[in-house]
């Protein structure tokens, strides 16, 4: 019998938290055997809701939560805490420029790394999924200096399924026979969707996606729009931003990383470049090909890129490196 395992979901009463909080009741994120006590952070403002939120969440009788618990305080939120997934962050509001944006969070996050470095268990392995997630995954991670900064995370899975889902349409397959599609870069419209390990399986045969396809002009353009451009595409039609998608997308994530990669399979993460990785000299939050194993992430080293591949991923680290000097601006005293 393994113990109890603490995750912790920020912002947990809003749009992707509702959806995330009763997945995680499903035992999507661990498994349907592995108990969890569940803490539910929220702003004080978003304490009906909140309070709301659990009764649901109660009232599902869910198995594996051995335990319920709401807060709007970071210790409470995150003392011993295993996974936090922080969802929670300042929406644009109107008018906002998207160095207010920048700024608003990188004042958030901030103050949830200093309290993950305070409160939770030093081996906590942190996903931020509040926008902008790789921004905010580095500040938080700075503000964290007891935690490695191979345990934070900013979520590109969703990038990667709606890739996924889209090729499995244009070649009539089965989605999750669609492997290895790459997300480089930042969660953001500069993000680059590539298909060039990416596979299919059709009748026990593997097939490049390229050969599938046969049109790398769709490939490189259309496809990687399409990608980079469905959140703005749902809010057109939803009238409110994906939620289920990206609350199932966190599951993904945090499954892979914790239980384990499929052999064979990479899922794209966004982690904290160390000088090192693909030559990137600058510490960036940066999504990158990984594998993962006993709840470490390897990122996979020596794809080539050409031309091509690499204008793309220059032009979403260049995108990169202005938000966080934007952001570390407004919370790095000089
Ligand atoms: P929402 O506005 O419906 O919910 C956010 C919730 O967070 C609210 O209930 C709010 O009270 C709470 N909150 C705000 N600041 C907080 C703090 N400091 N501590 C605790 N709680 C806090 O927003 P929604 O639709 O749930 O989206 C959440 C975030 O996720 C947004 O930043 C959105 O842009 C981002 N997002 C990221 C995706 C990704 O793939 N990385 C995909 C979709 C959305």
């Amino acid at each position: 019998n393994t113990p109890p395992v603490r995750v912790t979901v920020t912002g947990a009463a809003g749009n992707i938290g509702y959806a995330l909080v009763h997945m995680i009741g499903q035992g999507r994120l661990l498994g349907p055997n592995q108990q969890i006590i569940l803490t539910l952070l929220e702003l004080p403002m978003a304490k009906d809701q909140l309070e709301g939120t659990m009764m649901e969440l109660r009232d599902c009788a869910f198995p594996i939560l051995k335990e319920i618990k709401g807060t709007t305080q970071y210790d409470q939120g995150f003392m011993g805490c295993d996974i936090a997934i922080l969802v929670g962050a300042k929406p644009r509001g109107p008018g906002m420029e998207r160095k207010d944006l920048l700024a608003a969070n990188a004042r958030i996050f901030k103050e949830q790394g200093e309290a993950l470095d305070k409160y939770a268990s030093k081996n906590v392995k942190v996903l931020v999924v509040g926008n902008p997630a790789n921004t905010n995954a580095l500040i938080t991670a700075h503000f964290a200096p007891s935690i490695p900064k191979t345990n934070f995370t900013a979520l590109t899975r969703l990038d990667q399924n709606r890739a996924q889902s889209i090729i499995a349409q244009r070649v009539s397959a089965n989605v999750e026979d669609v492997r290895n599609i790459i997300i480089w870069g930042n969660h953001s419209t500069t993000q680059f969707a590539d298909v060039s390990q990416a596979t299919v399986q059709q009748n026990g045969i593997s097939q490049t996606v390229r050969g599938l396809v046969a049109d790398d002009t769709w490939l490189q353009k259309a496809f990687v729009e399409q990608v980079a451009k469905r959140g703005g595409a749902i809010i057109e039609k939803r009238k409110a931003s994906s939620a289920a998608s990206a609350a199932s997308a966190v599951c993904d994530h945090i499954h892979d990383w914790l239980i384990g990669t499929d052999n064979g399979t990479f899922v794209s993460m966004g982690v904290i470049t160390d000088g090192k990785l693909y030559g990137i000299k600058e510490q960036v939050c940066f999504s990158f090909p990984c594998v993962c194993k006993d709840g470490n992430i390897k990122v996979l080293e020596g794809f080539q890129w050409d031309q091509f591949q690499q204008s793309m991923i220059n032009k979403t680290l260049k995108e990169l490196l202005e938000e966080k000097e934007m952001a570390m601006s407004v919370v790095v005293s000089k």
